[in-house]
């Protein structure tokens, strides 16, 4: 027994001082990197201090996650800063007129990373969201942007509203003995659901999948910009490997079953379902096995990774602001009492939209977007160089111009048309959101949906700033003991008295 407690004591010292190794090793690489650089640009931001500032620099978003880091540096500096990230320049955005810039502009439709953390979730020039291999970003797009706009749009509110309403009348299943729900989980299990629906249309597990897709998305952050030896310690780095291939491999499974389903099927429907579509590619050569793989994965982890989280958020809000509640349920009930029998008609609930905008604008799930420049370029006077990183700072953005109450979250701020530069949830431009129409149309679904039949009490104190959160790869709240569960009580028929 003794023995055995020496042992691991000496395993555990061993690997720590083999970790303090590597780890001055990785600065001293750093230091030999951007020693020789010499320092070009005269934009804002931490000094070199002779290889110092690099380090400090990658420290801060390796420590700290980048959405927060960027925060930081933008705060400090101002809205254009020059930071490092793994020893490359690296440019954080946050004014209106840059980032417009660079979101229209085509030499910036590449995204930056670590090339081993990319490969190990499967993203390094496969799928879409990290795929910086131009040409074929390009042609796998137009397979996203088929499913996602067009005719898909029309049966999305319909599958929505029918996925939404089934979960909310099985609600006891996941009612915990204190009569609370965990919200945000079942949010995902809506959205992972409708995806299914639309994209690819198998029988799931769909508890099982989302706990992989959680794994998975933390293993993206984890690895991200990771330096490259974080890859060779294997005590760091095997579980999120695994992780990432359990995702992956679920991926394979679903799609093996669904070509089984093609073959065996007679006839197929006039318009094909996204993974269809992609299987038919594969088959005549056009996209290999592994990007079709990678793609269905990504279609399958945009929206429980994003909207799930934001109408988490909204719900969290509409709490904190029971006026607002108020205004929307009103909104909802004349719309449906003007047409009753009819579909509700969508396009006339603008106090939705708003509510919708304010709330992506004022607490957002994808605060930054990254980016990197193609080609030589000059922003606003300054010359980027080929190569630069880009980090747009659109949340902080969101918060520095244009809105009357900016730091408040307040429908006013939609009162006024908002003019396009100032506000981009989304982004625009080549390498926007390609899910952004359908995003929206999606949350306002099952919102109406969710808010025609219930009110969510979240736990007492429970409000958006004392939530713990992080801002890593996107906002999120941290998942802990019950600290995100919410009780879902039935509106009475005249829904706007409590
Ligand atoms: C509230 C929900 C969502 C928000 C706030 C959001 C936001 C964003 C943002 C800011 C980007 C980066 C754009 C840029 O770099 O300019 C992005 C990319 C992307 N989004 Fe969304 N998104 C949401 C929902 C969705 C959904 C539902 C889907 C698909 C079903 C989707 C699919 C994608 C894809 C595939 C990309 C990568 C596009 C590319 O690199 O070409 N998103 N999203
Ligand atoms: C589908 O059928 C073809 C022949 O009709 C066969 O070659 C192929 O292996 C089948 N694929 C699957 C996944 O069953
Ligand atoms: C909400 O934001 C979208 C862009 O994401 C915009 O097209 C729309 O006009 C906005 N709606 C309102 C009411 O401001």
């Amino acid at each position: 027994m003794e023995e055995l407690l020496l042992n691991s004591s000496l395993v555990s010292v061993d690997t720590l001082s083999k970790l303090t190794t590597l780890l001055l090793v990785f600065l001293l690489l750093l230091l030999c990197t951007t020693w020789t650089r010499t320092k070009q640009s005269d934009i804002p931001g931490p000094s070199f201090l002779a290889g110092l500032g690099p380090v400090l620099s990658y420290t801060r978003f390796i420590w700290t996650g980048i959405g927060t880091a960027s925060n930081y540096y933008n705060k400090k500096y101002g809205s254009m800063v020059r930071v490092w990230i793994n020893g490359e320049e690296t440019l954080i955005l946050s004014r209106s007129t840059e980032v417009y810039h660079v979101l229209k502009s085509v030499h910036y439709t590449a995204r930056f990373g670590s090339k081993i953390g990319l490969q190990c979730i499967g993203m390094e020039g496969k799928g879409i969201i990290f795929n910086s291999d131009v040409s074929l970003w390009k042609k796998v797009r137009t397979y996203f942007s088929k499913a996602l706009t067009g005719p898909a749009l029309q049966r999305t509110v319909a599958i929505c509203v029918d996925s939404t309403a089934e979960h909310l009348n099985n609600l006891q299943e996941v009612t915990d003995s204190s009569g609370h729900v965990d919200a945000l989980n079942l949010l995902r299990a809506i959205v992972v659901d409708i995806s299914n629906r639309l994209f690819l249309r198998v029988p799931l597990n769909v508890k099982d999948l989302l706990i992989k897709i959680h794994h998975y998305f933390e293993t993206w952050q984890t690895v991200l910009i990771k330096p490259d030896l974080f890859f060779k310690i294997g005590w760091l780095y095997d579980r999120h490997k695994k992780a990432a291939q359990e995702l992956q491999d679920s991926m394979e499974n679903l799609l093996e079953l669904k070509r089984k389903m093609i073959n065996e099927s007679e006839k197929l429907d006039d318009d094909l379902d996204f993974a269809t579509e992609l299987i038919f590619a594969q088959n005549h050569g056009e996209l290999s096995a592994d990007n079709v793989r990678q793609c269905v994965l990504e279609m399958v982890i945009a929206a429980p990774d994003t909207l799930s989280i934001s109408l988490f958020f909204m719900l969290v809000l509409l709490k904190q602001h029971p006026e607002v509640e108020v205004r929307l349920v009103e909104e909802m009930n004349t719309v449906k009492n003007e047409n009753p029998g009819e579909n509700i008609n969508y396009q006339s609930l603008t106090t939705l939209e708003n509510f919708i905008n304010e709330s992506l604008r004022f607490h957002p799930v994808v605060d930054f977007t990254m980016r990197k420049a193609l080609e030589d370029d000059v922003i606003e006077g300054m010359a980027i160089k080929k190569g630069t990183n880009i980090i747009l700072n659109i949340g902080l953005m969101h918060k520095t111009e244009f809105f009357p109450k900016p730091e408040e979250f307040n429908l006013e701020n939609f009162d006024k048309t908002v003019p396009n530069r100032f506000f981009q949830p989304f982004g625009c431009g080549p390498r926007s959101c390609v899910g952004k129409h359908i995003a929206m149309v999606m949350m306002k679904a099952i919102l109406v949906t969710l808010l025609s039949h219930y009110t969510v009490c979240p736990r007492q104190g429970c409000s958006l700033s004392s939530i713990r959160q992080t801002n890593d790869l996107s906002q999120q709240p941290v998942e802990d003991e019950h600290s995100l569960t919410m009780r879902f009580i039935p509106r009475t028929t005249q829904p706007t008295q409590e």
